[in-house]
């Protein structure tokens, strides 16, 4: 059921059920964090591998110290600044927070999403949410509760409806080797921004399939479509035209016959195509195509998110 009834969420969560949870980047599939029981059923829906930890959202800062243990100060800084907000941390995890939330590693994903609706339900509910993005494991991430609906349907009882995902991109990724912030996910604040704000981090988000390492799995976020990326979209385009192929585009079509060219900013703004990414490839997955061809942003800014994505969606 879609409804933007906190009521009826609050109630389901209570009981131990899974919700699904707007928030601005994506919609999450979110549990109770500290009931294991909870956490095996958002595993077992998503068919997510459990060696991949998932993201425990609070209702704000004060909350911290429920799930975290010897924050360091940067860490403290960055959540000042930027929550609620795309922003998630790997901290030391609490005694309370289980291994499962965690996949066994010692720190903890923690972010406050900055989403009025799901606020005010963290506001009402004794425990904090885990939640992964709301698709099935590897696909693309839903940023509609019709998109998460269309993946679950009747398997997942509430999808709280919080409208389109402002954002559109899953929360930038930031962890600490003792003081030194390190950025393992690319997501919906740029590093450039952050980087105003701290000074220069270091970048650790190739680790493709080591399960050890800070979940970034190389195939992901992919469309059922053949999918490619090019630098050359002209090209590639016409290397394709026996095929029925569908384009995402940048900022303009191009002038060769295609099944579909899908634009993600006219304007040129990256964080419009950010905002478009994923709703724009769930609508290009339902053509039919032979293949989407994804042309390559550019690589400054949420261009360097958005080529992330579309590199691990490539098949
Ligand atoms: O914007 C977001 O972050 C969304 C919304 C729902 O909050 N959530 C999201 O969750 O993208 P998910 O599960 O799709 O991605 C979480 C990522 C995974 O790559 C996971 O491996 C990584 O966070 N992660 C979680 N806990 C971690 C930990 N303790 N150490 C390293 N990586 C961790
Ligand atoms: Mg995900």
């Amino acid at each position: 059921m879609i409804t933007n009834n906190i009521k009826i969420a609050e109630t389901a969560l209570l009981r131990n059920d899974l919700v699904a949870i707007p928030t601005e980047t994506v919609y999450g599939l979110a549990g109770n964090a500290f009931n294991d029981s909870v956490i095996k059923k958002i595993f077992e829906l998503k068919k997510r591998p459990y060696f991949n930890p998932l993201i425990v959202h609070i209702k704000s800062m004060s909350a911290l110290d429920t799930v975290a243990i010897d924050i360091p100060p940067i860490a403290y800084q960055l959540a000042d600044i930027f929550w609620p907000g795309p922003l998630t941390l790997l901290l030391k995890k609490q005694s309370v927070i289980s291994d499962l939330v965690t996949a066994g590693k010692p720190t903890v994903a923690v972010r406050v999403p900055h989403h009025e609706t799901t606020l005010k339900l963290l506001n009402n509910l004794p425990f904090p949410l885990a939640a992964p993005s709301a698709n099935p494991f590897g696909s693309i991430s839903p940023t509609s509760p019709f998109h998460v609906e269309a993946y679950f349907g009747s398997d997942l009882e509430v999808i709280l409806d919080g409208g389109i995902c402002k954002k559109g991109i899953e929360s930038t990724i930031i962890g600490f080797n003792n003081q030194q912030p390190i950025l393992y996910r690319h997501g919906a604040i740029s590093i450039e921004e952050i980087e105003e704000k701290v000074g220069k981090i270091k970048v650790v988000t190739k680790n493709n399939n080591d399960p050890s390492a800070p979940g970034m799995l190389s195939k992901h976020y992919a469309p059922a479509t053949k999918t490619i990326l090019t630098e050359n979209i002209t090209k590639t385009a016409l290397e394709y035209q026996h095929c029925k192929i569908g384009l995402l585009l940048f900022n303009k079509r191009i002038n060769i016959k295609t099944a579909a060219q899908k634009v993600l900013s006219e304007k040129g703004d990256l964080k419009e195509a950010a905002k478009n990414l994923y709703a724009t490839l769930h609508d290009l997955d339902k053509l039919n195509l032979d293949i989407i061809i994804a042309e390559k942003m550019p690589n400054n800014g949420l261009g360097l998110s958005i080529n992330d994505r579309l590199e691990r969606a490539i098949k």
